[in-house]
């Protein structure tokens, strides 16, 4: 993904522009492509409680979890089908990506979004419609196509778009379309449920139709970016609409920045060669492993199977809807506060406060459901206080992780990789985060079935790993424009040792002036 959008000049210059209508109404419709993203991530949890969509697709998961009342609760949703539905959107987001990045940068992004957008409504369409299983996963696979396409080019195409002071909390804005879509989509199958005939959960997964036309017609009447236009060698179209996007008429400086930054990437023949470079390796590093870790704090076992897990430990089908409704909203709040925070307090302090609070809350969930469940998986009747504490726990865990690996996991990536080897990095980025995605999705319910209440000790223990990490490995980066990134590198403990650069701190091909 060429990323040259991401160039913010020297860091000693500002450059002229405000925050106009016309660029907000801009980033709020490209948004819509993180809407898409979290309402796929909010809707598969639910549907797949839904009585009539398991008796439909699922008959040996409803027989089980309906007659069978002898044998684990932890057990009960264990099916590969039915873990497969889920999970194979994520993995056909990981092949498109390739695709969808060359796509991104040849044909700029609005063809990009379109495509998603198209790709969505279909799978959207055949999911609603479907009368086997095989339509459901083809359906899954084309969402999963979709995403890989918006989710290339939506957060780039926002990069380009807004004034550089703004880009922190636009891209934190991303984040938050996908936690409003995983919000939408909790409510919605809350109501579909108690549709009579139980055909509710067509209108569930057939309701992606929406938000995809979205974004469908808003690729059509957004406008291309300047940085999009320069690459393809548009420049009197480019400064033309930088004008109007900025809301002021002196853009030469960053017109010429774009266009330098533009040069810059098309020199840069191997990308991923250079990325192995040792000099690279604490970039590299970081575009691995913060993508796992933030898989691997076990977050989407909360947003695909929180319905799941809540009518696992004992709750009503409603009562398990709703609470997926409550942790759904946490998420938006602290998303919210993060939006605030990240600048003022910083990504160190985010990241270390939340895993804290996510290893406390862990820790409480596994002790709260081990000492019900037990190993046999068999708890008798359940107090109502019972309940309400479990899923006061997994508020207060969703809470950590929407103020930290959520956003982060996403913004420190894109702001710690040098022009020269940006695109290739994020592309490592945006594939980690879909493989681990996929492994949590596929093997959640088996390793429930045989972790039992110690796969919250499981996810706990990585928690406290990267915690550990991050606070010994990552540098602060608030307030450090990317050109000068290359300094809090050389001036880390570990890293020094990896990175070079002139006396300014800056990797040679990062000064693009
Ligand atoms: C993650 C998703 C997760 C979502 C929850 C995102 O940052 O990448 O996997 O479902 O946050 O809000």
């Amino acid at each position: 993904m060429p990323a040259v959008g991401i160039v913010i000049g020297d860091g000693n210059r500002e450059y002229p522009g405000k925050l106009t209508l016309y660029v907000t109404m801009t980033c709020i419709v490209a948004a819509m492509g993180g809407l898409i993203f979290g309402y796929d991530i909010g809707i598969s949890g639910g549907v797949t409680t839904m009585d009539s969509f398991q008796k439909e697709f699922f008959p040996s998961v409803y027989e089980k979890q309906k007659n069978d009342q002898e044998s684990s609760k932890y057990c009960k949703f264990d099916s590969i089908p039915l873990t497969l539905f889920t999970s194979s959107l994520y993995l056909a987001a990981l092949c498109s990506c390739v695709v969808a990045s060359y796509v991104t940068r040849e044909f700029g992004r609005k063809l990009s979004m379109l495509l998603g957008g198209v790709l969505f409504c279909a799978g959207a369409l055949l999911n609603g419609f479907a009368t086997a299983v095989w339509m459901l996963i083809v359906g899954r696979l084309l969402l999963g196509f979709g995403i890989g396409f918006t989710n290339q080019s939506v957060p780039l195409y926002l990069s380009e778009m807004a004034p550089y002071k703004y880009r922190g909390a636009l891209n934190i804005g991303f984040q938050l379309s996908i936690t409003i879509g995983i919000l939408v989509a909790s409510v919605l199958n809350f109501f579909f449920s108690k549709i009579p005939g139980g055909w509710g959960w067509r209108l569930s997964l057939g309701g992606a139709v929406v938000p995809a036309l979205i974004i469908t017609v808003g690729s059509l009447i957004l406008p291309d970016t300047p940085n999009s236009m320069i690459e393809r060698g548009r420049f009197k179209q480019a400064e033309t609409k930088l004008r109007k996007i900025r809301g002021v008429d002196d853009v030469e400086d960053e017109m010429n920045d774009l266009i330098a930054a533009s040069e810059a990437s098309k020199l840069v023949e191997h990308p991923w060669r250079n990325l192995l470079q040792r000099k690279y390796r604490p970039h590299l590093t970081m575009a691995i492993l913060i993508p796992s870790f933030q898989q691997l704090t076990g977050i989407n076992v909360i947003m695909f199977y929180a319905p799941v897990l809540f009518q696992t430990i004992g709750f009503a089908n409603d009562a398990a809807l709703m609470s997926a409704v409550v942790t759904g909203l946490v998420n938006v709040g602290a998303t919210v506060v993060s939006i605030y925070g990240v600048d003022k307090w910083g990504r160190r302090f985010l990241f270390l406060e939340g895993g804290l609070q996510m290893l406390i809350s862990q820790v409480a969930v596994a002790a709260a459901i081990g000492a019900k469940f037990g190993v046999d998986g068999n708890p008798g009747v359940l107090p109502k206080w019972y309940a309400i504490v479990v899923v006061l726990f997994i508020c207060i865990y969703v809470a950590a992780f929407a103020w930290s690996w959520g956003p982060l996991g996403w913004l420190v990536p894109s702001e710690i990789f040098p022009l020269e080897i940006r695109s290739a990095a994020q592309s490592v980025t945006v594939s980690m985060n879909m493989i681990f995605t996929f492994i949590i999705a596929q093997v959640f319910l088996m390793m429930l079935c045989h972790m039992k209440f110690g796969l919250f000790i499981f996810f706990a223990f990585f928690v406290a790993l990267m915690s550990v990490f991050i606070y010994v490995f990552l540098p602060e980066t608030r307030g450090v424009p990317i050109e000068e990134m290359n300094q809090v590198w050389r001036s880390h403990w570990y890293w020094s040792r990896f990175v070079e650069g002139d006396e300014n701190g800056r990797v040679e091909m990062g000064k693009v002036h």
